[in-house]
């Protein structure tokens, strides 16, 4: 639809659809809010920022920051002197008199530590009457960072229900994760450090992406599941560098290492540690690095009395995927297993601290039969390596040793005829083949040997 305006020679101008503003609604103006108003503002749309809490609403009216945060006061001033912001406790009509709705309500913790959802449950309520009200299309954009599943379990179900229409088809949803740092968060929206918004509607997709056009021309478009995720997974990330930096601190100031030297070169590591390397999940790390220096660190730190719990537990963490892997296989009922993959990397003969190797042992130990391939491995590899490693594994680990030999086959297709269940470990085409063109039985997959979730119950992901 196109928009007529007059510019200020009193020429009548056509707005083409591409380049009209949304006339946003905002709920909850406390610090995501806030923002969210002045610099949605800033970018040219009306925004009506909606709150129960009449002193924010006032602040926000005349222009002043309701927090603390740097140029928030500027920005809103603005906004209202450009007649561009207005504020109001009545939702029903700011839903009616805007397009788009941004939820960035209260979700503290509630009493049993899961999210209270009382605040996004009123809010909703009083956005399906207004959209019951109203004509036209318009868009409910989530922000409250909320466990996966609640934007369409509980919002857009009130919505639907108070207003009695559908989602998707009278009405868009998705899920907008808010990344701004509190502090820089006027200039984080400017510079984000992504946008991502999540729906399965191409329409609110299309919508969103309007908006924020001016600051990402490339935002992330994904589910709306995937999108609340991202969010939590986003600050237990953050908060596993704060832990891990300060564990490394702890460790470091004993022995009389500057740990600002060691993290300035950690830092500077791109390519192996900040970087997407060893951050897909998939099975247990192996090898004769990590386990073995993972154990020394702890070791350096138990003698030193210093306690580092998050390096401390990483071994447990690391056996519970193993543990994972065999309860899969456990589960299928299967008394043949084959595994696909057995170094602890593709492409080497390299079996010390190989992961698979303990769940190996323990479905030995239950008298199930085992046959194995390998691409790199074969009879002849000498197995000399296992020796040490047998030392820090499980018992069952040196009864395997002694009859891997007797386990390995040359041929995928004599593992793939001759057992009832498959362990694939190890992601190539040779075993992407054999799952796919070969008999059918359980695979338990471990690296995400197919692009896509597993749409079968045949294929088991260990984390997808
Ligand atoms: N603070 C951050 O930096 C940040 C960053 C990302 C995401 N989040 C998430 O965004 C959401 C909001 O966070 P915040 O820090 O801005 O919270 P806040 O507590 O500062 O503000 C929430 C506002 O919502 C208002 N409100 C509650 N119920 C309402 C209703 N029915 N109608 C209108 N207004 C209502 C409250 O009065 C309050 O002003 C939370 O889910 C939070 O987890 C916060």
């Amino acid at each position: 639809m196109e928009l007529r305006k007059f510019d200020q020679n009193d020429v009548q101008v056509v707005i083409p659809a591409t380049q009209q503003k949304s006339r946003i609604s905002i709920v909850g103006l406390g610090y995501v809010g806030a923002v969210s108003t002045a610099c949605l503002a800033s970018l040219g749309h009306q925004v009506i920022g909606v709150d129960i809490d009449q002193a924010k609403i006032d602040q926000i009216a005349r222009g002043k920051s309701p927090i603390h945060e740097a140029m928030l006061g500027e920005t809103l001033s603005k906004g209202v002197i450009d007649g561009l912001i207005n504020a109001t406790d009545d939702l029903v009509a700011a839903v009616q008199e805007t397009d788009v709705t941004f939820v960035s309500v209260g979700t503290p913790t509630a009493a049993d530590g899961g999210c209270d959802y009382t605040y996004i449950e009123q809010s909703a309520r009083a956005m399906g009457v207004g959209l019951r009200q109203k004509d036209g299309f318009h868009v409910f954009a989530m922000r409250c960072s909320i466990p996966p599943g609640t934007t369409m379990r509980v919002m857009a179900k009130i919505l639907e229900e108070m207003s009695g229409k559908k989602a998707g088809r009278d009405f868009g949803i998705c899920f907008n994760p808010e990344f701004l740092r509190e502090g820089v968060a006027i200039d984080d929206f400017h510079n984000p450090p992504k946008t991502v918004i999540g729906t399965s509607d191409f329409r609110t997709a299309e919508i969103m992406r309007r908006i924020y056009a001016p600051v990402d021309a490339d935002p992330i478009l994904t589910t709306v599941e995937v999108a609340e995720t991202i969010k939590y997974v986003d600050n237990v990330w953050h908060a596993t560098k704060v832990c891990f930096a300060n564990e490394v601190g702890r460790l470091c100031k004993p022995l009389g290492v500057d740990s600002h030297a060691v993290m300035d070169i950690f830092t500077q590591d791109q390519k192996l540690n900040l970087s997407s390397y060893y951050l897909k999940p998939g099975f247990a790390y192996g090898g004769s690095c990590l386990p073995k220096e993972v154990r020394a660190v702890q070791h350096i730190a138990e003698g030193l009395g210093v306690s580092l719990p998050l390096i401390g537990n990483l071994d447990r963490s690391n056996r519970e995927q193993i543990e994972e892997a065999t309860r899969m296989a456990r589960e299928t009922g299967a008394k043949r297993v084959g595994i696909l993959g057995l170094a602890f990397k593709p492409g080497t003969d390299d079996l010390r601290e190989s992961p698979i190797l303990e769940v190996m042992a323990e479905l030995n130990a239950r008298g199930i039969e085992l046959k194995v391939h390998d691409t790199a491995v074969t009879k002849d590899t000498p197995l000399d390596g296992l020796k040490s490693y047998v030392q820090h594994g499980s018992q069952g680990l040196g009864q395997l040793a002694g009859s891997l030999k007797d386990m390995l086959c040359d041929d995928v297709a004599e593992v793939m005829d001759n057992v009832d269940a498959v362990i694939v470990c190890h992601s190539n085409d040779t075993y992407r083949h054999a799952v796919s063109d070969g008999p059918s039985i359980p695979v338990i997959d471990v690296v995400r040997l197919f692009d896509d979730v597993p749409q079968t119950a045949q294929v088991n992901g260990i984390g997808w």
